[in-house]
């Protein structure tokens, strides 16, 4: 049996934040919320979270994650305090603990794993992650005997200049027989330069100890500042390009593009330079995305084309192009082989196959069957101060130039609009429809003279 335990409830003070530190999002999840996935491999019966400083933020960013047990460190007096709360809520467990830094997101599955079964294997009281950090500032420093077994682990602002030299540093995930920790947690005091109870202190009561080293410390990669978060940011962003690219997706520049790791791209998509895919995006096939765009929780299908577009929370068909300069969002549809072009806006709005709206427009609320041609300039006037109403435009239907459509309003199929018509009453199909003042001409008309 595994239990899960993550420490979320510090401030996070060298953030110099309002937000608790494990809230700061990488990419499309919050610190938090990745510790939590990296260690859903191992399978855990429990799932702890320790909380305290802004317990509701933190709660919130589990939200996605039902199951979870919330254990409230309400003063945090250190990490060895934090787990200590644990003691009444795990009083029967037994099995292992797997203990987690809610802040060292960059962790992969299989190394979680691997501590573990390493853990299971010797028997340990506990086991701990560790690595040779090429800069080891601000990390706790791991001191073993000569037969690997850990001896002590000592904060880098406790470490004299001698033990500063030791590069082996202390990940900040543990592995610990439950039974074995439970009856020690109580001897940890607080006799150190922080006043506070280190988790890292059971290892002088435990017995045996190892310590597995981390292959690419970069995993581990503790986040305690911006710069370090930035750090974080582009290690995971490096990760998931490299497999993209393995997988068949051409980048161009990858350097000034980035992908969330909740995103799928098919192969052959080719995604052009200071291209941001977000969310849960998907793109087919063939399509090609920058430069200059920005895709969040959306659908392309495949060979379609985008370029200095941004398309959020939409769907996008096939050989359909997108942009330059245009914006789809809140559930717009675009059906197959479309243009949506120039400075063209559509929101929440169905729009059927080869349809083009090439310049200028406001599509919202909107459904447009197929063959649909948008003049240059026409607008779906849907709001009237109070509420949005819809817009429904038949198959082939064509509006001139500068055309408002007042909605709510229906136009039938193969109607033509005059252009510059401001259309209040629906039209039926077939027509030709135009709601202008005509064209005045007087012949010799001249402006008067004072004198
Ligand atoms: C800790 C380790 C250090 C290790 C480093 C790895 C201790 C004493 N030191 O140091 O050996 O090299 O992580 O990144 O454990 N937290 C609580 N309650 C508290 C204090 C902290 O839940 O009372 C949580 C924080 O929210 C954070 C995690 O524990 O997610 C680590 O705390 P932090 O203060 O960042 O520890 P470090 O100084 O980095
Ligand atoms: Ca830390």
């Amino acid at each position: 049996m595994v239990a899960v335990a993550i420490l979320a409830a510090g401030r996070g003070t060298r953030m110099k934040s309002d937000l608790p530190k494990v809230c700061h999002k990488l990419g499309s999840l919050s610190m938090v919320e990745r510790v939590l996935e990296n260690c859903l491999g191992v399978e855990p019966q429990r799932r702890l979270v320790i909380v305290g400083y802004q317990r509701e933020r933190v709660q919130q960013s589990l939200a996605a994650h039902a199951g979870l047990e919330f254990v409230e460190q309400a003063q945090q007096l250190g990490t060895g305090h934090a787990v200590q709360q644990l003691l009444p809520y795990l009083e029967d467990f037994t099995g292992d603990l797997l203990v987690l830094n809610g802040d060292v997101p960059l962790l992969r599955s299989s190394t979680i794993k691997h501590l573990l079964e390493t853990h299971q294997t010797n028997q340990n009281a506990a086991t701990l992650l560790t690595a040779q950090m090429p800069n080891p500032q601000g990390y706790g420093r791991v001191f073993c005997d000569g037969e690997n077994r850990l001896t002590q682990i000592i904060e880098d602002r406790d470490c004299t200049a001698a033990q500063k030299q030791n590069h082996r540093i202390n990940a900040g995930v543990y592995c610990f027989n439950w039974h074995k920790l439970a009856s020690v947690l109580p001897k940890l005091e607080a006799n150190n330069d922080q006043k506070e109870y280190y988790l890292t202190d059971v290892v002088n009561f435990l017995d045996p100890v190892m310590a597995v080293d981390v292959e690419d410390y970069e995993e581990i990669l503790g986040i305690n500042d911006r710069k370090q978060l930035s750090s974080a940011y582009d290690i995971l962003q490096t990760r998931v390009k490299d497999a993209w690219m393995k997988a068949g997706v051409t980048l161009i520049n990858p350097d000034s593009i980035t992908i969330d790791d909740t995103v799928e791209l098919q192969p052959d998509v080719i995604i052009e330079p200071q291209t941001h895919l977000r969310g849960k995006t998907k793109i087919g096939s063939g399509t090609k995305v920058g430069p200059g765009s920005l895709i969040e929780n959306s659908q392309l299908g495949q060979q379609v084309t985008v370029l200095y577009s941004v398309v959020s929370d939409s769907v996008v068909k096939d050989n359909t192009r997108i942009g330059p300069y245009a914006h789809l969002r809140g559930h717009a549809e675009v059906g197959e082989a479309c243009r949506i072009g120039n400075f063209v806006e559509v929101k929440k709005s169905k729009i059927g196959d080869r349809t083009n709206a090439a310049h200028l427009s406001y599509l919202g609320d909107a459904t447009l069957g197929n063959q649909v041609n948008i003049g240059c300039g026409t607008i779906t006037a849907n709001y009237d101060g109070v509420k949005k109403h819809p817009t429904t435009i038949g198959d082939r239907t064509k509006t001139g130039s500068n055309s408002v459509l007042v909605a709510p309003i229906t136009l039938g199929a193969d109607v033509t609009v005059g252009a510059g018509s401001v259309i209040t009453k629906d039209v039926p199909d077939d027509c030709l429809v135009i709601a202008r003042s005509r064209q005045v001409e007087r012949k010799g008309w001249r402006m008067k003279s004072d004198s």
